[in-house]
């Protein structure tokens, strides 16, 4: 088991290991949390692990709240939906909202627990390999708007992270690869030894490599909790990622969108003298070694289209992560126009 301690603008521990649902009473008291608890998740999660949740929180009072699960739940409607649970069930400041899912559902759950009665405690209990290195860590809450991904949110740091490394047995090869396009982004950016550790495999490394992956989010978001500076990193390959996204209707998941993305960027940045080749043939290995798409049928002008609406545009510009060599990266400001020709004409 492997803790992170989290010091943003609330401290909260990322516990990382095998079997810790059934220690969640343990994990809980340690952590303070007490209170009624409203239990969020989907229908997937729910039909594999819900028996197992609820077995280990006997003893708690509890709502339990299941949305269908997919994108399509991450909507205002949804959110709606669950402050009206909440409601109904008498919820109050005391209580705290508990994530038990996916991306999707941390982020729609967090975005209650920001919004509901002003605020409450919020734990995450991610059961995919991208929630576990992302999306739970680091307070990023959202639904989408018709306009495009995350466009409504909130900063709300969780009060406890709870990632058990078992509930992955049963992950989709898909969600699978789309924590593995999120944990190569970390190496990418951050950390040239995170890029070898992927390279052996994951099998006898995932703890790890889980645990790293969070460490590298946790300094980014130590210094830089609300997305003005070095937490722009962690947006390497993702501009282009939601907009691939978008134009497929979410066919092309996150991860693996944000994998193209990254691929993207970095042949141009090849092409332009930014970085040299050899970044891209370690990128291009790890997408292949896996099973990650490196390209997608949509052209770069249309794509360049759909990133003018991302949350990430400030004004008449847009800050891109650019890869210098394996592990490392820059940010470069460019206004909307240099960002136009970089990526339509390169
Ligand atoms: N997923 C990017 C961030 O948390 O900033």
């Amino acid at each position: 088991m492997k803790t992170i301690t989290v010091n943003a603008s609330k401290t909260y521990d990322v516990i990382i290991g095998s079997g810790l649902i059934s220690s969640l009473p343990t994990l809980l008291k340690n952590a303070k949390i007490d209170g009624k608890l409203a239990i969020v998740t989907d229908k997937t999660v729910h039909s594999l692990y819900g028996d197992k949740l609820i077995l280990a929180l006997l003893g708690y009072d509890y709502s339990l709240y299941v949305s269908e699960g997919g994108e399509e739940c991450k909507s205002g409607a949804e959110f709606l939906n669950i402050l009206e649970f909440l409601a109904e069930n008498e919820f109050t400041r005391s209580d705290v909202v508990v994530a038990f899912g996916g991306g999707i559902i941390g982020d729609l759950a967090g975005f209650v627990a920001s919004c509901y009665l002003r605020g409450v405690r919020f734990v995450q209990i991610p059961t995919t390999l991208l929630a576990m290195v992302d999306s739970s860590v680091g307070g990023k809450t959202a639904v989408n708007l018709k306009a495009g991904k995350n466009l409504a949110g909130a900063f709300c740091q969780p009060d406890l992270v709870v990632a058990d490394t078992d509930v992955l047995s049963t992950l989709s090869t898909d969600d699978f690869k789309c924590g593995m396009g999120e944990i190569i982004k970390y190496g990418m950016i951050f950390d040239e030894n995170l890029l070898d550790l992927i390279a052996k495999g994951m099998n006898d490394n995932s703890e790890e490599i889980i645990a790293r992956c969070v460490d590298l989010k946790r300094i980014v978001v130590e210094k830089d909790e609300k997305d003005h500076g070095d937490r722009q990193f962690l947006n390497f390959g993702h501009t282009l990622a939601h907009a691939i996204e978008k134009q497929t209707n979410f066919a092309i998941p996150h991860g693996q969108a944000v994998a193209i993305g990254m691929r993207i960027i970095t042949a141009i940045a090849v092409k332009r003298g930014i970085c040299k080749a050899e970044v891209l043939t370690v990128l291009d290995n790890l997408l292949e070694k896996y099973g990650l798409p490196k390209s997608i049928d949509i052209d770069n002008a249309t794509l360049y289209k759909t990133t003018t609406v991302d949350k990430k545009r400030k004004g008449n510009s847009i800050t891109v992560v650019l890869p210098e060599h394996c592990g490392k990266a820059v940010l470069k400001k460019m206004k909307i126009d240099e960002w136009k020709e970089f990526i339509t004409e390169a």
